[in-house]
């Protein structure tokens, strides 16, 4: 089973806010299927120099993110005990699932990333 990262995912919006080109090519993310629900696994998209983040929800759900916090750009971590993105350089918190800002500076939400598996897209 294949996790990508398909360019046509990015939040339309979040993805001009944020600077970047409105489509990138798809990537495959090592190891997805393999992590357990309440874990995250860092990877680089869309080049080497952006580091992104998968979450697997505590409900067993997928959703990937870039990790720049939209506030100052720290990296975002997932927290597992509250099943959401935080930010420790200013408290910021985001939706694990949505990248909606739930407190904090932050004043966008994270970008979101689409994630498909083959061909069947299971988020969006
Ligand atoms: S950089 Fe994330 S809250 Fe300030």
């Amino acid at each position: 089973m294949h996790c990508f990262l398909g360019a046509a995912g990015f939040a339309g919006k979040a993805a001009y806010d944020a600077g970047w080109p409105e489509t990138f090519a798809p990537a495959k993310i090592d190891g997805a299927m393999n992590i357990e629900p309440g874990s995250a696994l860092n990877f680089s998209y869309p080049t080497e120099e952006d580091t992104a983040i998968l979450v697997r929800g505590t409900d067993g759900t997928y959703a990937a993110f870039g990790q720049k916090c939209t506030h100052l750009s720290c990296p975002v971590y997932y927290s597992q005990a509250n099943d959401r993105l935080e930010c420790p350089c200013h408290n910021g918190g985001f939706s694990s699932k949505t990248g909606e800002v739930l407190y904090g500076p932050p004043p966008r939400p994270s970008i979101r990333l689409s994630l498909r598996q083959g061909t069947a897209k299971f988020l969006q």
